[in-house]
Formats: structure tokens, C-alpha cells, sequence
């Protein structure tokens, strides 16, 4: 089977429900959480991506069996620390940042020195940020210049810490936290705003944690060392995934969709925001709270005449992995678009912020780019019909979905290479893609 695909032919306009895959972030949780409980938790509608599937296997290298049994994970957890750490362990994290950092802060305690690896993309990726707090931990530490491979050797003397997430970042904030959970007394973290499906998970196991929301950050206090039983818990659709459909929509002629059951988490629902904020009109309705996590349909439409937006850097961290489909949209808005602080985007499982510049570039849009912020000259008649290959972009799944809705909605001769790197978050994308009418060789 070749790894590329080849779309020739915009989508022709449809007018469907669809259910997109799990929720990435909140699968990753539920097996670490799970992971830490006594007893068998049950988790239903497990995203089975590569990065969550490379969470079962580092669980089970730490003594921690699961099972599927009619579509149902069974992960049977010891309690805190109640990993089985052999000599010698490596944990292999392939390509995910969440998984990598995340697994740091649940071997704080660990007796035996754990390496730990990953793919080319995540090999690129910075780890000081969680390194600096688990150091203040008490945990040592070793690393190439702040890169992969990582050893970790954990400390029967840890200390609570007080820290300043400064970047908005919810890996760091949850490698915190899940360190936390292992260490005596109060951890205490003033984090800049991100995503924050890991206090709401510990929230609904009745954890002691405490969030301030203030304006700019979240105060949270977690106490250490209070066990949790097992749990069940039922994941949602993932918006980061659901994006790509939205913006497909809205760039398709005479198209409608409902996507069902998403997360609309509000630090995440960015995307909705600055694509409402353009004219959008994307609507939630069958709004539900699910153990903590908001749940709802988005109902979107056709738009023809977008307009460009100044994004306020605020709404940054809520659309972080959305900005790649976000700017696909403001190549075809009327106006000039503008976004600002994008620094993040180029340390994710790509240079995004580059990779996505170029592209917007490669379908001929003109861009300015000072620093980390961009102007994009938006086209509203944008139609291709060259010929385009997307190739060298390190398997970043993201930017294969952008190359696929492009290619489906404004014509040309695509071929798209590295169509395995869909396995990272989102294996049923091209699926759905054909459900609805698009058509791909
Ligand atoms: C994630 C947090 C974000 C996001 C990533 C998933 C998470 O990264 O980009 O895809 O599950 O915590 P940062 O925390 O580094 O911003």
C-alpha cells in the first residue's frame, strides 16, 4: 500500500452527521489517571491512535495490565506509584509530547533509572520545561541538551514546589500535577491559561485540588498522597480533530454537517471563536456535562464571504493546534488577517508556524511574518488547479489534514505524502472524508 494519497477533485457539497474520533488529550489522562487507581478502571471510546496506543504500552511496561473487552478498556491500576519499575525500562513515546512529559511526572518515585525515547519529531522537541520543575522536585535527571533520551531516576525525598508555568502549557502544567499527586503536602502552580483536562479528570475522582480562576491564570493547589479508587469514564470527540471538518464545511459550497458529541471544553473551543469571530456562525447546541467535561453537537454551515480577523493572542493557547486549518480559512477571507505570539506553533511535532507560512505561500497567498506574528492576505476567489506535493513535513499529522481539506476545497492536483501520519490522532479521517463525498486515490 503506498503511503501517499491523491486528490484531484474539490468535494461536491453534502449535507451529513458525523461522530469524529476521540478526544486525544483526555484518552492519554484517562490511562495515566487509570494507571494510579486502585481497582479496574473501565474507559469507553478510547481514542486507538498511535500516541494513546504507545500510553497502553508504557503502562504495561510499568506492571500495569489492560484488557479490551467489548470495545471496553479495563486498565487494572495498584494505587499511587504502584508501578512495577524493573531495571533497565525504556519507554518509547514515538511521537507524542503529551505522553513523553506527562509519564515524567508519574516516575518521580521511580528506584530504578527509566530512558526515555521517541520519534524523530518528538527527538526534536524541547524537555526543559518539565525537566526545570521535576528538578525541583528532587527527582534527577539526565538528558541530551534538554532533548531525548531522557533518564529519570526517582527520590524517596520529594518536596512539594511551588512553580510558575509561564509558558501556557498544559504538558507542563499536567506533568506537575500528576507529580504532585506521588509528593507530601502542597504543590502550588500559578499556571498561564491551557487546556485543563487533567484538574477536571482529578476534580471528578473527588482528589483534593483547587483552581482559581483569575484573568490571566489559573491558582491551582493539589495535596499530595490521597489515593483514588478506579473509574469509569466515557471519552469524547476530540475539537482539534473536529476542526478540520468545520473548516471543510465552511470553505465547501452548499454543505452542512453535525458533528456529534464533541468536547467543548472552553479551553478549547478556541477555533470556534476566531472562526465566529470571521463570520462563521458555527453553532452549539445539546450542550451536556460528562464528569466534568462539557459535551455538545456542532452544527456548521457553508460560508462564502468570510471576513479576516485580528486574533487576540488570548485565544491562543485554546486554539493551539487549530492555528494550521485556522489559517486555511483566512487564505480564503476577505481582508487581512492578523495573529500574533505564535512561538508555540513551531515547537509542536513540527515548525508548524514555518510549515504553515510556506504553505500558505505554496497555494499562493501572501503572507508577512515578523518574528512570531503574521499578516495573511486573505483570497476569496482562491481557486487551484496546478499541481502540489506535500512531502518533508516531518509526518506531522496535522498538516496532513491541512494538505487533504485544501486540496478538497479550493482544487488542483494534490499528492499527499506520509498518509500513515493520520494514525497519530485521527486514523478514521480519510473514512469519514469518503462518508461524505470526497474522493481520494
Ligand atoms: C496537549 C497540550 C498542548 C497541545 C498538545 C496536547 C495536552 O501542548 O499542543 O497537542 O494534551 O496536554 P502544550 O501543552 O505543549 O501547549
Amino acid at each position: 500500500m503506498p503511503n501517499h494519497i491523491i486528490i484531484n477533485k474539490k468535494i461536491q457539497s453534502f449535507n451529513k452527521k458525523i461522530r469524529v474520533s476521540s478526544d486525544k488529550s483526555i484518552s492519554i489522562r484517562s490511562i495515566l489517571l487509570a494507571s494510579q487507581a486502585v481497582g479496574i478502571s473501565e474507559i469507553t471510546n478510547l481514542l486507538e491512535s498511535e500516541d494513546v496506543i504507545n500510553t497502553l504500552k508504557t503502562v504495561k511496561k510499568l506492571g500495569i495490565n489492560y484488557k479490551k473487552k467489548r470495545g471496553v478498556y479495563h486498565v487494572e491500576g495498584f494505587g499511587l506509584n504502584g508501578f512495577d519499575i524493573k531495571k533497565k525500562i525504556i519507554i518509547n513515546a514515538g511521537n507524542s509530547g503529551t505522553l513523553a512529559r506527562l509519564i515524567l511526572g508519574l516516575l518521580v518515585k521511580s528506584k530504578f533509572k527509566i530512558k526515555l525515547i521517541g520519534d524523530k519529531s518528538l527527538s526534536r522537541r524541547d524537555f526543559s520545561r518539565v525537566i526545570k520543575p521535576l528538578r525541583l522536585f528532587g527527582v534527577n535527571i539526565k538528558s541530551n541538551n534538554n532533548k531525548l533520551p531522557i533518564e529519570i531516576l526517582g527520590t524517596n525525598f520529594l518536596r512539594p514546589i511551588t512553580y510558575k508555568e509561564e509558558i501556557g502549557s498544559a504538558q507542563v502544567k499536567s506533568c506537575i500535577l500528576l507529580s504532585a499527586l506521588n509528593t507530601p503536602g502542597t504543590t502550588l502552580i500559578n499556571s498561564k491559561k491551557s487546556r485543563d483536562h487533567t484538574e477536571l479528570m482529578l476534580k471528578f475522582l473527588n482528589y483534593p485540588i483547587k483552581v482559581q480562576k483569575k484573568k490571566n491564570i489559573d491558582k491551582i493547589s493539589v495535596e499530595g498522597l490521597n489515593q483514588f479508587k478506579a473509574f469509569k469514564y466515557n471519552v469524547p470527540g476530540d475539537i482539534s480533530s473536529a476542526s478540520f471538518f468545520i473548516v471543510l464545511t465552511l470553505l465547501s459550497k452548499k454543505s452542512q454537517l453535525i458533528i456529534e458529541k464533541t468536547n467543548i471544553n472552553k479551553s478549547r473551543v478556541g477555533i470556534i471563536t476566531i472562526l465566529n469571530k470571521m463570520g462563521a456562525n458555527i453553532k452549539i447546541k445539546n450542550k451536556k456535562l460528562y464528569n466534568g467535561e462539557e459535551i455538545a453537537d456542532i452544527y456548521v454551515k457553508s460560508r462564502v464571504n468570510l471576513k479576516s480577523v485580528n486574533c487576540p493572542p488570548k485565544l491562543n493557547s485554546s486554539a493551539i493546534d487549530e492555528f494550521l486549518i485556522i489559517f486555511l480559512a483566512a487564505a480564503k477571507a476577505k481582508g487581512v488577517s492578523r495573529f500574533e505570539n505564535l512561538g508555540e506553533m513551531n515547537k509542536k511535532e513540527s515548525k508548524r508556524l514555518d510549515l504553515g507560512v510556506n504553505f500558505l505561500k505554496l497555494i499562493g497567498i501572501k503572507v508577512e511574518r515578523f518574528g512570531n506574528n503574521i499578516n495573511i492576505y486573505g483570497k476569496p476567489n482562491l481557486t487551484l488547479s496546478k499541481s502540489f506535493e506535500i512531502k518533508n513535513f516531518l509526518k506531522d499529522h496535522r498538516i496532513f489534514f491541512l494538505s487533504c481539506i485544501a486540496a478538497l476545497t479550493l482544487g488542483g492536483k494534490w499528492k499527499i505524502n506520509d498518509k500513515k501520519s493520520a494514525n497519530t490522532s485521527f486514523p478514521n479521517f480519510l473514512k469519514i472524508i469518503k462518508m461524505i463525498g470526497g474522493q481520494i486515490n
